[in-house]
């Protein structure tokens, strides 16, 4: 049973690997045995991750940083090149990159449709820009397992209320973005499951991430279980489940991790 979870000798590339939710997931996949491939902008963050997670694990998993921008096919082609000549084969591609502009972050009536469109251009057309590239690998080979990161919001509405008194406010490119990151999910199961690819989706709910006092009250309020948001760790179980051959039989589904709060 526990071989199930198993990811030894599996290639996982892991997409915006240097950042919060990127930093669990790859030192989950290495502590499960996998390869892996950090994938990130932030050269610095992903090199310092490379070097603390090879410090820290037991395991002689190779783990390697590409500094790759998802939203350019040259450095996707270099990164699908160095990743077949270390390990010639990708078993599992993880889309958790959160590509934003400058401009990203304004609540409604401000964005402009220059910002919505160039949001929902590097954050879904890079998710799909990848997933193509790396999928022509993964047809090939006859087999892959595609996991994308999309959340509550890609298919839920958010509370306006929980922002009142913070600058923060849930982004409307974000529902267009991840609803539809969700559907393209279950697309993708449909026209790669013949080549025994899988592909599903994670939803996480709110991460804490030292978000102001108010707005945590305010969210855990509407979570079931424990009233509180979630951390990094509440993730790693179902990337782990759904990377593994124990959900070898399960494809196009998303995996809402959020305590119950779009319930
Ligand atoms: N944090 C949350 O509360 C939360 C909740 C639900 C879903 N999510 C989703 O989880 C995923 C990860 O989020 P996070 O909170 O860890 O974000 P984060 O900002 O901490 O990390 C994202 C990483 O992506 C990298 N990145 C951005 N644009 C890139 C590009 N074009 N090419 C390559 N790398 C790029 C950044 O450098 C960063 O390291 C995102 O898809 C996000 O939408 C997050």
């Amino acid at each position: 049973m526990i071989k199930m979870f198993n990811l030894k000798n599996k290639t996982v590339i892991i997409t915006g690997g240097a950042g919060l939710l990127g930093n669990a997931f790859s030192k989950a996949c290495v502590e499960y045995g996998a390869n892996i491939v950090i994938v990130d902008i932030d050269e610095k963050k992903g090199n310092e991750l490379r070097e603390q997670i090879k410090k820290e694990t037991k395991n002689n998993n190779i783990i390697i940083f590409q500094k790759c921008d998802i939203t350019n096919i040259g450095d996707i082609q270099k990164l699908i090149e160095i990743t077949l000549t270390k390990f010639k084969r990708i078993d599992a591609l993880v889309n958790n990159v959160y590509p934003r502009n400058k401009n990203y972050g304004r609540r409604f009536e401000d964005v402009t449709y220059e910002d919505f469109c160039e949001n929902v251009n590097m954050h879904l057309g890079g998710y799909f820009l990848i997933t193509k590239e790396v999928s022509k690998i993964m047809i090939k080979q006859k087999s892959g397992n595609i996991i994308n990161v999309a959340s509550i919001y890609g298919f839920s509405a958010p509370r306006f209320e929980i922002y009142k008194g913070t600058d923060m406010t849930m982004p409307v490119e974000y529902a267009a973005i991840k609803g539809g990151i969700i559907n393209l999910t279950r697309y993708l199961a449909s026209y790669l499951g013949k080549y025994n690819i899988r592909v599903n989706a994670i939803s996480p709910g709110g991460v804490f991430n030292d978000q102001p006092e108010s707005f945590v009250k305010k969210y855990s309020e509407k979570v079931i279980l424990e009233k509180r948001m979630a951390n990094t760790e509440d993730l790693i179980g179902t990337l782990l489940f759904l990377l593994s051959d124990a959900s070898k039989y399960i494809t196009g589904q998303n995996i809402a991790v959020d305590g119950g709060w779009s319930l």
